[in-house]
């Protein structure tokens, strides 16, 4: 093919393009770094995709797989230092002020003016997507990490009558489906799992307030004392009856086994209850949603947001900082909301939603949020990024997953090593 046949074919071929598409292109793209790649994340993180194109801008999607994130971090460090950073990424809690703090996060204050974010939003929520009075970052959704999720058929088979509300009911509920052939905790044993079991028990254990005394105010006393050693003791006792074949496994493949009737129970945040909705399965009848034993009334909150970037020269064009904003105001966007929660599990980050639309986990999720909050039992999530630095939280996974995987680990032992991690990593 000589040039000008060459020329002659992209021109034809242009003609049969869509129109759309060339458009969106030329608006400009938003490129965004996130984690959400189980079956239910990627349907509610495609509801994103969507509006954006919808509003003509193109998505250039940046999955990361692995749960708890610390895959798509480490892509994320690698990528800013070689000054090649995203438009947008999930990042989260004390972290966001981290980024920003390096220079490397633009602000949106103009979109936030313009869509009232101000009102919308909780004081406490704003004020962690906020540096130096500037928002750099867009809240998505509130998680609630200390549930128990329970499937009522395996309950059933096993002759268990109702869900467990204390410690010893759960083990005496693990101990009827064992005995059915039944594994009663799907566990799948990587870092940010075993703490996310762990923090539950903490909060099991010692309360609201010892929580927030072993982690945000990273106390010696609550962190070496008798209770401590007593959350390692119960956590002990809860290995046994957690999944022999769980070790490394994604949370989402032992999701799978919770909604097939293979396991009983799994202890997990409420995006798990995307893996049941993306399956077809409906709250209070197919599978029941519980606090964590022993934690009714309390709250550990878990805010997903995203964080927005400087560009790098090549990438700053007009376009796709208008790209970069659309998405920002399409996050907060009530069609967004609703959609994309109902979907992931969480619930809408504004209050100012009809809750009846989502099911009763979701009602039961904004209810208990709002009843914690006025009893000063709302505590953020220290396994998902919300309550310490990513160092600190770090320090605190090594020790609970050597704990995990030793069977005859000390308790009164990683209550002390607890506190000298968290001492050496502040
Ligand atoms: C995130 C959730 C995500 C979960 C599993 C959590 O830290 O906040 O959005 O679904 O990890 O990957």
């Amino acid at each position: 093919m000589n040039a000008i046949n060459r020329l002659a074919a992209v021109i034809s071929l242009a003609t049969l393009f869509p129109l759309a598409a060339h458009a969106a292109d030329a608006k400009g793209n938003v490129e965004v770094v996130h984690w959400w790649t189980s079956g239910g994340e990627a349907k509610a993180v495609g509801v994103l995709k969507q509006l954006v194109e919808k509003d003509g801008y193109t998505w250039q999607d940046s999955a990361v797989a692995g749960g708890g994130g610390a895959a798509a971090m480490t892509v994320l460090k690698t990528r800013a230092v070689s000054g090649n950073p995203p438009s947008a990424a999930q990042i989260k809690g004390p972290d966001i002020q981290e980024w920003a703090s390096l220079g490397l996060l633009t602000n949106v204050d103009a979109v936030a003016k313009a869509n009232n974010w101000d009102k919308l939003l909780s004081k406490t929520v704003s004020d962690t997507m906020k540096f130096e009075g500037h928002y750099v970052a867009v809240p998505v959704n509130i998680h609630r990490v200390n549930w128990l999720w329970v499937n009522p058929e395996a309950f059933k088979k096993a002759g268990i009558a109702k869900a467990p509300t204390t410690l010893e009911e759960l083990y005496a509920a693990g101990d009827k489906l064992k005995a059915a052939g039944i594994i009663p905790i799907a566990h799948g044993g990587q870092p940010w799992q075993d703490s996310t079991v762990f923090e539950d028990m903490v909060l099991s254990v010692m309360g609201a307030d010892g929580f927030k005394k072993a982690f945000i105010d990273q106390d010696e006393a609550t962190l070496t004392g008798a209770e401590m050693t007593k959350v390692f003791t119960e956590l002990k006792k809860l290995k046994t009856y957690m999944d022999p074949d769980g070790a490394g496994q994604d949370w989402n493949l032992e999701a799978a086994k919770v909604i097939s009737g293979k396991a009983g129970m799994q202890i997990m945040g409420d995006w798990a209850k995307s893996e049941w909705s993306a399956a077809g399965k409906k709250a209070g009848s197919d599978y029941e949603c519980v606090p964590f034993p022993g934690t009714q009334g309390s709250y550990t909150y878990n805010i997903d947001s995203l964080a927005m970037f400087k560009l790098a020269k090549k990438n700053d064009t007009p376009g796709n900082n208008a790209a970069r904003d659309d998405l920002a105001k399409v996050v907060l966007e009530p069609e967004f909301q609703y959609v994309f929660n109902q979907n992931k599990g969480s619930i809408p980050v504004r209050n100012d939603l009809d809750m009846t639309k989502f099911d009763s986990c979701g009602q039961a999720s904004a209810k208990d949020f709002a009843d914690a909050d006025k009893a000063g039992k709302l505590e953020p999530s220290m396994a998902h990024n919300m309550a310490t630095s990513l160092a600190v939280q770090g320090a605190i996974f090594d020790v609970v997953t050597n704990f995990m995987s030793d069977k005859n680990a000390d308790p009164a032992k990683a209550a002390k090593q607890l506190y000298a991690g968290i001492s050496s990593a502040k």
